[in-house]
């Protein structure tokens, strides 16, 4: 039993899986697209408008954070400090910058979430170890995933890589559940407890979606209503998966073949 806000775990059905890795696949195909585009002197907004305009007119889906919750773009763009839900807009990336772009589509009733880092020009080694170590976070995450597992199990690994490496986790924004709505429950949260939380069951479908500092983990949120960035200003960095529990362990919904 759970204390507090009901726990309405939503298990998919097969069919229902099968359309959420048409989703996850055209949002990872997103990603995939922009990589050429992501480079010195391209601004946030233009890296905004690319996607936006690939998801509705090549895929025929739909750009799940545009006016979500009055979310006024259709992608999240993080650079350096920014944490998640970095708002495009005229900033221009450039040498040595790091930048998460994070898509979530929706085509036929269901949502694909996936993000990733980009390296612009070449950043510094502390900037290029913390995005490929939040890539790490993930997978190690990923790896927990089975039926009868439990959610700790995952929040445990990646907390305890992260701080054994002298990385810090963001403990104010999670994982999810996911499916006909972009936020299902369950919370996904990336520092825990092994063997406490939810215990995972085929069907089940969310996003793991470390986000790892440099620094201290604390957050802060902007002006804008919706970026977050380090309270200390240090570097950080995201990689994210949909994930599907399986019979036997797990499917990654929004990995490209051949990765
Ligand atoms: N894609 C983000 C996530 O991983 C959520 C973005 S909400 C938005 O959960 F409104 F900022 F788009
Ligand atoms: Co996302
Ligand atoms: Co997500």
């Amino acid at each position: 039993s759970t204390r507090g806000a009901s726990m309405a775990v939503i298990i998919k059905t097969p069919e229902e899986i099968e359309k959420m890795r048409v989703a996850g696949r055209l949002a990872a195909d997103v990603l995939e697209m922009i990589g050429p585009h992501v480079k010195p002197g391209v601004s946030t907004e233009q890296l905004d408008c690319i996607c936006h305009d690939f998801i509705v007119d090549v895929q025929n889906a739909v750009p799940a954070p545009l006016n979500y919750r009055g979310f006024p773009k259709s992608i999240c763009t993080s650079v350096n400090h920014q944490v998640c839900h970095g708002i495009p807009g005229s900033k221009v990336l450039k040498d040595g910058d790091i930048v998460n772009i994070d898509i979530t589509v929706i085509k036929d009733g269901f949502h694909g979430d996936t993000s990733k880092m980009f390296f612009i020009g070449q950043p510094p080694l502390r900037a290029r170890r913390v995005s490929e170590f939040s890539h790490e976070c993930l997978k190690l995450g990923i790896e927990q995933v089975k039926p009868g597992a439990h959610l700790g199990d995952i929040g445990h690994v990646i907390q305890e890589h992260a701080e054994k490496n002298y990385y810090s986790v963001v403990r104010e924004y999670c994982g999810h559940g996911i499916g006909r709505e972009f936020h299902e429950d369950p919370q996904v949260l990336h520092y825990g407890v092994s063997g406490t939380g939810l215990a995972l069951q085929p069907g089940m479908t969310f996003t793991i979606e470390p986000m790892v500092n440099v620094g201290r983990r604390h957050v802060r949120l902007l002006p804008d209503g919706w970026t977050v960035v380090t309270r200390d200003r240090s570097l950080s960095a995201q990689w994210e998966h949909t994930i599907a529990v399986t019979e036997d362990g797990y499917d990654v919904l929004t990995r490209l073949p051949g990765d």
